[in-house]
C-alpha cells in the first residue's frame, strides 16, 4: 500500500463512535484546521473558557496555526508568524518564521500526531476501547501523540530517548499512560525502533503510530502547514517580491512536506533540508550525537520526499546552544538591542526552541548561498519555543557561569555575523537518489518495508500526489464519523 489505508472496519468503528459519544468528542476536519472560520460557533464559545494546554476534547479544534497567541480562552486570528529583521539575521533577505508555540503542548507536533491517529480512528482501524496508541519519538511527537490520545480518549504509550529535556518527561508523566525512556539522546532513533519491535512482539493489543513512516504526518504538514505558509505569503509578498523557498530541519520529515505544497504553487522555489553538523546523515551518510533536540537522524525518514529536496545544510549545534543563551540571557538581549535589533524582536526571541534557531541559521545560509536580497522571501518554522528548554538554559548557566557581555559579543560575531555557506550541498538527481537509497538500510533491512515499496517511492510518478489527494476523502470520513456520533 503506497497511500494512507482508509479501509473501514465497521465493527470496530461502532466502538469508536460510542466512545466519542460518551466523551463528547467531535473531530475537526483538515478544512477547519486550515480555516477556523468553518468551526461552529458553539465550539468557539466553549473554547473561550478553556486553556491552550487543557486536556479537553474541544482543544482538538486548536490544532491549527491560527490560534490567538494567549494561554487561555483564545479565539482565532491569522497564522502566527514573525519576520526577522536584517539587524538580527545579517542578511537583507526577508526571513519569515511560522510560530509553533501557540499550538496546545507548545509545539506543532500535535498536528503530525493528529494526521497519523485520526484516519485510523474514524475508519475503525484503531479501537481505543481495547488498544493502546504508541508514539515513538525524539520528544515533541510523543508529547503531541499522548496529548491527542488524551483528547480522543485513547490510552497511550510515549517513547523517547532518556537524554531529552526534563520538561518533556515531567509533562508526559501527567498525560501519557506510560512513558518509556530509550537509551541515548537525540539521534538514537534506532533504539526507539527497537523498543517498538519489543512492544509489537509483546502480545499487547496496541497500534504503533510511527511518525517516521506514517504518511498522515506528511499529509498534515503538506495540507495544513503548506496552506498556512501560503497565507503568510498572501499577506507579505509585495509586487516586486519573490518567494524563494522553505527551510526545515528533518526530524521525521513531516514539516518539510509543506515545501512540496509550496513548490506546486511556486515551481521555482527551493526546499532546503537541514540537520546537525555533528550528525550529517543526509549530507554525508554520517552519524553522531548532537544537541538540536527534536531533529533526530542517523537515518532517513521514510516520508522524506528526497526527490524534491534541493539543498542540504548542516548546522553546528554549538551555534544553536550558544545562540539560545544570547537570545535568552539578560546580557545577551541587552547586547542585541545595542547592536540595533529592535526591542520588540529581542523580547520575542524566546519563541525559538533549539530547532527553530537551527532553522533560522539554515535560512540565512540559504539566503547567502543564493545571494538573496530585500525582495526575496524565505519561510521557515519554529516547531517549539524556549518554554521547553529552560532546564537546558539553567544547566548551561551552572556549567558555564554567568552569561556576560563578552560572551554575547563573541557568540554574536561567530554564530550570527559569521554565518557562511559552509556545510551545504546543492543536490543533483544522483545526490537525491543517494539520500533515498539510504532509506533501504533502515526501512527495508530493519523495519519491514518491501523492496517493491522502496522502488515505488522513487519510481512511481504519482506516489506523493496520490497521498496529497487523500485529504478530501479523510475529511469526508471525519464528517461521517461526527454525524454518527451525533454531537453536532
Ligand atoms: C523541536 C522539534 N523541531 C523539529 C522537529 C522536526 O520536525 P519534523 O519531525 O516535522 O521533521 C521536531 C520533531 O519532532 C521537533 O520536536
Amino acid at each position: 500500500m503506497t497511500t494512507i489505508d482508509l479501509s473501514i472496519d465497521h465493527e470496530r468503528r461502532k466502538n469508536v463512535v460510542q466512545r466519542a459519544r460518551e466523551r463528547n468528542i467531535i473531530i475537526p476536519t483538515f478544512a477547519q484546521m486550515k480555516d477556523p472560520a468553518l468551526i461552529p460557533a458553539s465550539i468557539k464559545d466553549r473554547l473561550s473558557n478553556i486553556g491552550l494546554w487543557d486536556v479537553s476534547p474541544y482543544n482538538l479544534f486548536r490544532i491549527t496555526w491560527k490560534n490567538e497567541p494567549v494561554p487561555h480562552g483564545g479565539g482565532y486570528g491569522g497564522v502566527n508568524y514573525l519576520e526577522l529583521p536584517s539587524s538580527l539575521t545579517g542578511t537583507s533577505a526577508r526571513i519569515i518564521v511560522l510560530v509553533g508555540k501557540w499550538f496546545p503542548t507548545g509545539a506543532h507536533k500535535v498536528g503530525a500526531a493528529f494526521g497519523c491517529l485520526v484516519p485510523r480512528l474514524v475508519t475503525g482501524q484503531f479501537d481505543p476501547t481495547v488498544q493502546k496508541a504508541v508514539w515513538p519519538s525524539t520528544g515533541n511527537y510523543c508529547r503531541g501523540g499522548a496529548y491527542d490520545s488524551a483528547l480522543l480518549a485513547c490510552e497511550s504509550i510515549a517513547i523517547l530517548p532518556e537524554g531529552m529535556s526534563r520538561e518533556r518527561f515531567e509533562w508526559l508523566s501527567k498525560i501519557a499512560g506510560e512513558v518509556i525512556a530509550t537509551p541515548g539522546s537525540e539521534s538514537n532513533v534506532k533504539e526507539i525502533f527497537d523498543k517498538c519491535w519489543e512492544l509489537r512482539n509483546s502480545g499487547e493489543d496496541l497500534m504503533i503510530f510511527n511518525q517516521f513512516d506514517e504518511l498522515g504526518n506528511y499529509l498534515w504538514h503538506y495540507e495544513v502547514t503548506g496552506h498556512a505558509m501560503q497565507e503568510v505569503l498572501n499577506r507579505e509578498l509585495g509586487p516586486r517580491d519573490q518567494f524563494r523557498g522553505i527551510v526545515s530541519a528533518t526530524g521525521s520529515a513531516g514539516t518539510i512536506a509543506s515545501g512540496d505544497y509550496m513548490k506546486q504553487l511556486f515551481p521555482a522555489s527551493k526546499i532546503i533540508a537541514s540537520e546537525a553538523l555533528q550528525c550529517p546523515t543526509l549530507l554525508e551518510n554520517g552519524f553522531g550525537a548532537h544537541r538540536i533536540e527534536g531533529i533526530g537522524d542517523k537515518h532517513v525518514p521514510w516520508i522524506h520526499n528526497s526527490k524534491n529536496t534541493d539543498i542540504i545544510v548542516a548546522i553546528d549545534d554549538n551555534a544553536v546552544v550558544n545562540l539560545a543563551r544570547l537570545f535568552n540571557e539578560p546580557a545577551g538581549k541587552e547586547y542585541l538591542v545595542k547592536q540595533g535589533v529592535p526591542e520588540a524582536i529581542v523580547s520575542r526571541l524566546d519563541l525559538m526552541g533549539f530547532s527553530g534557531i537551527s532553522n533560522v541559521l539554515s535560512a540565512v545560509k540559504m539566503a547567502k548561498y543564493y545571494e538573496l536580497g530585500e525582495n526575496d522571501i524565505v519561510l521557515t518554522v519554529l516547531t517549539d519555543s524556549m518554554e521547553l528548554y529552560s532546564s537546558r538554559l539553567r544547566e548551561m548557566h551552572s556549567e558555564l557561569g554567568d552569561y556576560t557581555t563578552l560572551d554575547a559579543a563573541s557568540h554574536h560575531a561567530e554564530y550570527l555575523k559569521g554565518i557562511s555557506t559552509d556545510h551545504m550541498l546543492e543536490l543533483s538527481y544522483v545526490d537525491r537518489r543517494r539520500v533515498h537509497n539510504l532509506k533501504y538500510f533502515t526501512w527495508v533491512e530493519q523495519q519491514g518495508k518491501t523492496y517493491e515499496e522502496i522502488l515505488a517511492q522513487w519510481y512511481e510518478q504519482d506516489y506523493w500526489v496520490d497521498v496529497q489527494n487523500q485529504v478530501q476523502e479523510i475529511d469526508e470520513l471525519i464528517e461521517a464519523f461526527n454525524r454518527d456520533v451525533g454531537l453536532i
